[in-house]
């Protein structure tokens, strides 16, 4: 059986749905995934450009492939994702690696079979990419490698133009699903024994704007109405967006988890101005409480950039005073990264790298501890884990509570899929240990 080696860049979630999209197009076309590159007959990258490092650990990637396309001239490496969707891209791709031999782009994916097949019958690279603007695609049939966790796409693409994101440029304007094919999906994943759905867009708020379908709130109420036990999570929500109607969606619906990923960005008004988020501090804290009130045990996770052009040291403070506020149970920091073709990367004011550095850094520590705290109190507590993996290191079983903490717990039986009630004994930073009980407490 001819054999694919697939490689993501790890940018969003959205990234990593795209890939089990690729891998389900190669597992149609009779490849089966290996393990090591070397025994590969097609090697695929799914890249990503939110941020620099991203860029370059693919450009890196590719660079490496070219000793080995040198020995096994049949190989053929296709490279696709959000980098190759950048003004001018693909093109520079081909001429620094003329050895790669597909290249790509976001909306292609469905295409991946015929440009494969394009390839084996002519010599020269084969290049695609479409404009991705206003196009949806349906009937795509991903090979899913995160049971019992399945990703539905709802919306594509993003209208916000924060002014550092390069989204909106490779990822066109924001459209969305028809609500019936999404809950048509969900409905196949729960009887397929799917045991969580995340519901994926740039900004779910903003699911079906301007369109005579059925708001998100409602797409939500509508998924958790399906039978069976599972979880019902989404991401990203913009705190624009964010209602008071999704808050009380969550507090009446069992099924959907307490757990919301709100990126707050910065804490200085000045920087979100900047940055075009279009709220304040006060904004995002308003809409903090409006869901703990509804939802007072909601976990909040977020995003925070550090060194966007500007930031002072007053500015950096507001952002840790904001982490302070409102307590997340983890956040993903990031340095601002310059991306050409965005806004900010005309900005005078470029923060010095060593100045962001130092920065992360405070920012990490303050949020790990936060982390810690909250895993703290866990200890002593039972809390229901769906059981995702088992680590062969360390001998134990893995899974998730509702809030999104990492529990591990050992059990003398394969119990991934399945819902079990574990007892938190101990806590080591964002994970706990536990064993399984009977009881609830
Ligand atoms: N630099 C640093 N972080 C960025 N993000 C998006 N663009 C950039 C950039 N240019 C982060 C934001 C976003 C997350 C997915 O990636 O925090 O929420
Ligand atoms: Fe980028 Fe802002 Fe859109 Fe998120 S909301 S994808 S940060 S432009």
């Amino acid at each position: 059986m001819a054999k694919y080696y697939h490689i993501t860049t790890y940018g969003c979630q959205m990234n990593v749905h795209e890939s089990e999209k690729i891998a389900g197009v190669l597992t149609e076309l009779g490849y089966e995934a290996c393990e090591n590159i070397e025994d590969c007959d097609i090697a695929v990258f799914n890249t990503c450009c939110i941020r620099e490092n991203a860029e370059n650990h693919a450009f890196g990637n590719i660079g490496m492939l070219k000793k080995l396309k040198a020995k096994k001239r049949d190989m053929i490496i296709a490279v696709g994702g959000c980098l190759t969707q950048q003004m001018g891209k693909a093109e520079d791709l081909h001429g620094k690696f003329p050895y790669v031999d597909i290249i790509f782009g976001t909306h292609n994916l469905g295409n991946l079979k015929q440009l494969i097949l394009k390839k084996q019958a002519r010599k020269k690279a084969v290049i695609e990419i479409e404009d991705c603007d206003g196009k949806v695609t349906e009937g795509e049939k991903p090979f899913r490698t995160s049971y019992p966790n399945a990703w539905i796409n709802i919306t594509y693409g993003c209208n916000n133009f924060c002014s550092y994101c390069i989204v909106p440029y490779v990822r066109g304007r924001e459209r969305s699903r028809r609500s019936e094919n999404i809950i048509a999906e969900a409905k196949q994943l729960i009887s397929e024994g799917y045991k969580e759905i995340t519901l994926l867009g740039q900004n779910v708020n903003s699911f079906a704007n301007g369109t005579d379908d059925i708001s998100f709130p409602e797409l939500l109420r509508q998924i958790a109405n399906i039978d069976g036990k599972f979880r019902l999570r989404f991401m990203t929500s913009h705190p624009k967006d964010f209602s008071e109607e999704l808050a009380k969606i969550i507090a009446e619906n069992p099924k959907i988890c307490h757990a919301v990923h709100l990126p707050a960005q910065s804490g200085s008004d000045a920087i979100l101005k900047a940055m075009n988020r279009k709220y304040t501090s006060g904004d995002y804290l308003k809409k903090v409480e409006i869901l703990k009130k509804y939802v007072p045990d909601c976990a909040l996770t977020t995003d925070l950039i550090v060194g966007f052009p500007g930031e002072t040291d007053e500015d950096f403070k507001d952002t840790l005073n904001l982490v302070k506020k409102v307590g997340f149970s983890s956040a993903f920091t990031f340095v601002y990264s310059k991306r050409e073709g965005t806004v900010a990367a005309k900005m005078e004011n470029q923060v010095p790298e060593e100045v962001s550095k130092t920065r992360i850094m405070e920012l990490i520590s303050l949020v790990n501890s936060q982390t810690r705290e909250q895993s703290a109190k866990y200890v002593g507590k039972t809390v229901e884990v769906l059981c995702e993996d088992y680590d062969k290191k360390k001998n134990l079983y893995l899974g998730r509570d509702e809030h999104g903490r990492m529990v591990y717990f050992e059990s003398e039986k394969d119990i991934s899929g399945e819902f079990v009630n574990v007892r938190i004994n101990s806590a080591n930073g964002v994970s706990l240990m536990g064993e399984i009980t009977n009881g609830k407490e």
